[in-house]
């Protein structure tokens, strides 16, 4: 199908028609930020502040580097602190897709954060894929025995290491995120496949920097529109641009009012009374 205009008014129209069945998103950091949450990326995200700051990194990528954790998981410790001694609320964003999804709209929503935002924000499991895992469960790297959630967030908010609670083991505990070196989950190359289905991609807050992640946008249909929101220009170069792509600069919450406003009924008033809680 052709979107009518290559602009949030045709994205509009276009799941307006009724055609338009099952969106996916492909969701980032970006989406996060509005929630308290830096990105990675952009200047003032989180590989910056690690450049500047911590002297221990031979490189801001290994924080995420399974090999270096295992030799000194400290930095990243240091970093997940925040996060675990914060509340963070979804987004604007995260609501948007769960108003899809209400709509009986939404197929499957990829994400690539691990902060469980999309969760919060009422997505189902069964159309959620966190393709690089999530915070909130973890195990020891060494003999993997489950850690319970208090004791982790106890150690890691004080500034400790988790270490395994299981008798003799003393190995470090460690998220269940993907790091670089690690496998994704297997619920990530399942959902491949049903790509085929999408009517519409939506790709959202992200710098798309990270296969395999990024090359989802390749598998969709060749007539399916891809939408890309983003506060900055991005490239599909690497998965393969398309004549048809909608790119949207903008903030992705704005964006989304907007899109809602353009759906008209009560779509404003729902995506905000979702948001509100
Ligand atoms: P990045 O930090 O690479 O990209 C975030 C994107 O969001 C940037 O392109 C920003 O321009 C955009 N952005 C920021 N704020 C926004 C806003 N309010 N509205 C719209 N767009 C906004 O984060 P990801 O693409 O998610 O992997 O990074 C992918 C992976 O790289 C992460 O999952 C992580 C990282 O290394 C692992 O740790 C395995």
């Amino acid at each position: 199908p052709e979107l009518q205009s290559k602009d949030l008014e045709g994205v509009a129209q276009y799941i307006a028609s009724g055609k338009c069945k099952n969106i996916f998103i492909m969701a980032g950091a970006g989406i996060s930020r509005a929630a308290g949450i830096p990105d990675f990326r952009s200047p003032g995200g989180l590989y910056e502040t690690l450049r500047k700051s911590d002297v221990e990194l031979p490189r801001p990528l290994d924080i995420f580097t399974l090999s270096y954790f295992k030799k000194n998981p400290k930095p990243f410790y240091r970093v997940m602190s925040e996060l675990y001694g914060g509340t963070y609320r979804p987004t604007l964003t995260h609501s948007f897709i769960r108003l899809l999804e209400e709509r009986r709209l939404l197929n499957t929503c990829w994400t690539q954060n691990v902060d469980d935002l999309e969760r919060l924000a009422g997505v189902s499991s069964w159309r959620l894929v966190q393709a690089h895992g999530s915070l909130d469960s973890q195990h020891c790297t060494t003999c993997h025995a489950k850690l319970d959630d208090r004791a982790m967030k106890q150690a890691v908010v004080s500034g400790e290491v988790p270490l395994c609670a299981k008798p003799g083991c003393k190995g470090f505990v460690k998220p269940d995120v993907v790091m670089f070196g690690e496998a994704l989950p297997s619920k990530f190359w399942l959902n491949i496949p049903f790509m085929w289905r999408a009517d519409l991609l939506i790709i959202v807050g992200t710098s798309l920097a990270v296969p395999p992640f990024s090359q989802l946008a390749d598998r969709v249909p060749v007539n399916c529109p891809r939408v890309v929101i983003n506060t900055e220009p991005v490239s599909l170069w690497a998965v393969g641009a398309r004549e048809s792509d909608v790119k949207v600069v903008g903030d992705c919450d704005e964006t989304v009012r907007r899109l809602a406003q353009l759906m008209g009924g009560d779509w404003e008033e729902r995506l905000d009374a979702l948001w509100q809680g």
